[in-house]
């Protein structure tokens, strides 16, 4: 389909379904039970929401795969479980949204235990406020939350799809905490690591979409892969912005992940022209002054603009894997179409 350029503002295409998420997840994540509902409710409250790109990138492959607008009974927040509405598809789509946003939140609050984070999105983190048992369990519970709403959609195809998800998080996490040598200088172990911590969850909830949707199996391998190569370049700027950004920008410290030893996609480029960087990656810059030392000879080299190359190919690849799908069948779709490409455009420019 020829995607013609109409320049739309990507999160509002879909901003009013997205706040009916949002309101659903504050449902969805009460208990009578004071401890945990404080807990779990945490991220979910008005203005620490986050970006909420998952759900946002859940409704725009849905509408981008649709053959009509969504009638405005769907802008209204509904309660019931979708097994008590299994015929309306847009319905269930939404509810994979609300799913994608419940794994995302619950990974975050086991990632600030493990990685003892003092904040997150400009507040204090769950684990700091409540303790880490209690942060542990409220990830646990969000979990709990999720799998119902999974088994609600009635579709053994996106439970193994969403639970591969869930299994390619520990593995990511496992895999960054205990690469060996060989592992942490080479570019293929972090690219493999970074789609199981965070390409996979835009790639399978863009599938799983897709199948809702009833998608031929080509066009929900092209939902698959516009999520998977927007999770990576995602995910390289992330590390750039590491480097580059400010703490105050970003809600939680700057060069966070050379402090935690973790040699990302720009060290890694630059660790190619600067062999000295080498040493400090592999003892994971342990050494007192090793993060300044880094980044003294990361400026010499081109690692940042290698990486940023690196994430504007992924992007692209994304952008390609839209304008690849056959043709729209409405104007809506059209636009989500336009909104998804904006958004690997928007990726790249991010500030925070
Ligand atoms: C953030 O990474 C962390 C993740 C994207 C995934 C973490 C996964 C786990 C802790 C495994 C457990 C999974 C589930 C589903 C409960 P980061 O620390 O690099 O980034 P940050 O700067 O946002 O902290
Ligand atoms: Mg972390
Ligand atoms: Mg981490």
């Amino acid at each position: 389909a020829e995607v013609h350029d109409r320049r739309v503002e990507p999160f509002s295409v879909v901003q009013q379904e997205v706040d009916v998420v949002s309101e659903r997840l504050r449902h969805s994540v009460t208990t009578g039970i004071p401890a945990l509902k404080t807990a779990a409710e945490y991220f979910f409250r008005r203005g620490i929401e986050g970006k909420r790109l998952r759900p946002t990138l859940a409704l725009l492959m849905s509408s981008a795969l649709s053959p009509a607008a969504p009638s405005p009974e769907y802008l209204q927040v509904d309660t019931r479980p979708a097994a008590e509405h299994p015929h309306e598809m847009r319905r269930r789509q939404q509810r994979l949204a609300e799913i994608a946003e419940l794994i995302h939140v619950a990974s975050l609050l086991h990632d600030d235990v493990i990685d003892d984070a003092q904040t997150r999105r400009g507040v204090l983190s769950l684990n700091t406020s409540v303790g880490n048992k209690t942060a542990i369990l409220a990830g646990d519970f969000l979990l709990a939350r999720a799998s119902v709403t999974l088994a609600s959609l009635r579709n053994s195809e996106i439970v193994e799809l969403m639970s591969q998800v869930l299994e390619h998080l520990v593995s990511g996490e496992i895999m960054q905490m205990t690469a060996t040598s060989e592992q942490l200088l080479d570019l293929e172990h972090y690219l493999a690591k970074t789609y199981c911590k965070t390409a996979s969850l835009m790639a399978n909830s863009s599938r799983s979409v897709a199948v809702l949707a009833g998608a031929a199996p080509e066009v929900c391998d092209m939902a698959w892969s516009y999520g998977r190569h927007l999770g990576i370049a995602f995910q390289v700027v992330d590390d750039l912005l590491d480097l580059t950004g400010s703490s105050s920008v970003l809600g939680k410290p700057a060069l966070n992940d050379m402090r935690s030893g973790l040699a990302t996609a720009p060290v890694l480029f630059a660790a190619q022209e600067e062999p000295a960087l080498q040493a400090l990656i592999l003892r994971r810059f342990k050494h007192d002054g090793d993060v300044t030392k880094a980044m003294s000879l990361i400026e010499r080299t081109q690692g940042l603009r290698r990486a940023e190359e690196l994430a504007a190919q992924h992007a692209k690849a994304a952008a390609d894997m839209i304008r690849c799908l056959p043709t729209a069948q409405s104007d809506h779709a059209e636009i989500a179409r336009e909104a998804l490409i904006q958004i690997t455009h928007r990726v790249l420019t991010r500030k925070k």
